[in-house]
């Protein structure tokens, strides 16, 4: 399946292209960021209280049957076309500091009220339970919809855009979309309306990139047309 890098990102070596100045700035966000003053933050989300909810016969926890698999699966794969993320093998850092975000209301985009119910009566140990049990699902399979709308996303994915001073999208997210560890999302089989929808929101600043303003940065680089290549190739991974 996926082999889930935890190189540090190289887009200092890889994009020669860049001035030194933006080159710098994103790497100091990246680093400062990824290994610096978030973890403080997010160790709130992940206080280590014990697991106390219960699982079904089948090894899923109740809550995840109850209030999270009607939009994303049993497994973490959201049987919706569209606008629900797949969750499977996400990372659990990630999804814990999300799901933080959206008990703060600090994730603010046009989808993220329905998600603030959703996180409102879970106990820190079921944050923790649901966290743990998606993120240890398969991740989802690529799909291949319009292989000519793919393949220029993926031009875009590994090139960025030198001209508008934009990393690729591989420094991030990985050569095999799989993510960086603790806080870089897998993006590898999401949902092609979720990926739209997200770039749309980091664009219009409707959803806050809460590292350094990073996500923000690259979307308002990018067209609705690129928005939507990069998305196809983000479903086929
Ligand atoms: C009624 C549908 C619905 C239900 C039920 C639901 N979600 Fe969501 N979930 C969403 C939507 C829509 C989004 C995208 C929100 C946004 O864009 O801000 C989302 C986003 C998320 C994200 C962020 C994913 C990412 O890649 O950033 C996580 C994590 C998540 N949900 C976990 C859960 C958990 C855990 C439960 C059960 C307790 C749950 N959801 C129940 C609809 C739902
Ligand atoms: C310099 C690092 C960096 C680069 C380059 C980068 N990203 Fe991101 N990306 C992030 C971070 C950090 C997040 C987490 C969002 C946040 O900061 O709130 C993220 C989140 C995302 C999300 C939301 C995932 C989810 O599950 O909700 C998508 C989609 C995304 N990036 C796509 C891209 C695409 C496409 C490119 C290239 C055009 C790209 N990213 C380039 C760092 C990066």
């Amino acid at each position: 399946m996926l082999a889930r890098s935890t190189k540090v990102p190289h887009m200092l070596q890889k994009k020669p292209f860049l001035p030194a100045i933006s080159v710098l700035t994103i790497a100091m966000a990246v680093t400062s960021v990824a290994y610096g003053s978030t973890i403080a933050k997010t160790a709130s989300v992940s206080s280590p209280t014990a697991a106390t909810s219960s699982v079904t016969s089948g090894g899923v926890p109740t809550v995840v049957q109850s209030s999270c698999m009607a939009c994303h699966g049993l497994q973490g794969i959201s049987p919706d076309g569209g606008m629900f993320p797949n969750l499977a093998g996400q990372w659990k850092t990630y999804m814990l500091r999300e799901l933080d975000h959206f008990k703060a209301h600090t994730r603010a985009d046009p989808q993220s009220p329905i998600m603030w119910a959703m996180v409102a009566p879970l106990t820190a140990a079921q944050t923790q339970q649901v966290a743990e049990y998606f993120s240890s699902q398969k991740p989802a399979s690529g799909h291949v919809y319009d292989p000519k709308l793919v393949a220029e996303g993926k031009k875009l994915y590994f090139g960025g855009l030198p001209k508008m001073q934009m990393p690729a999208c591989m420094a991030c997210h990985g050569t095999t979309l799989a993510g960086l560890p603790p806080f870089f999302p897998m993006l590898a089989g999401q949902k092609r309306t979720y990926v739209i929808n997200q770039l749309t929101y980091f664009k219009s600043g409707q959803r806050v990139a809460t590292h350094k303003g990073i996500m923000q940065y690259i979307a308002t680089r990018l067209d609705q047309k690129q928005i939507v290549a990069l998305a196809a190739y983000i479903r086929s991974r």
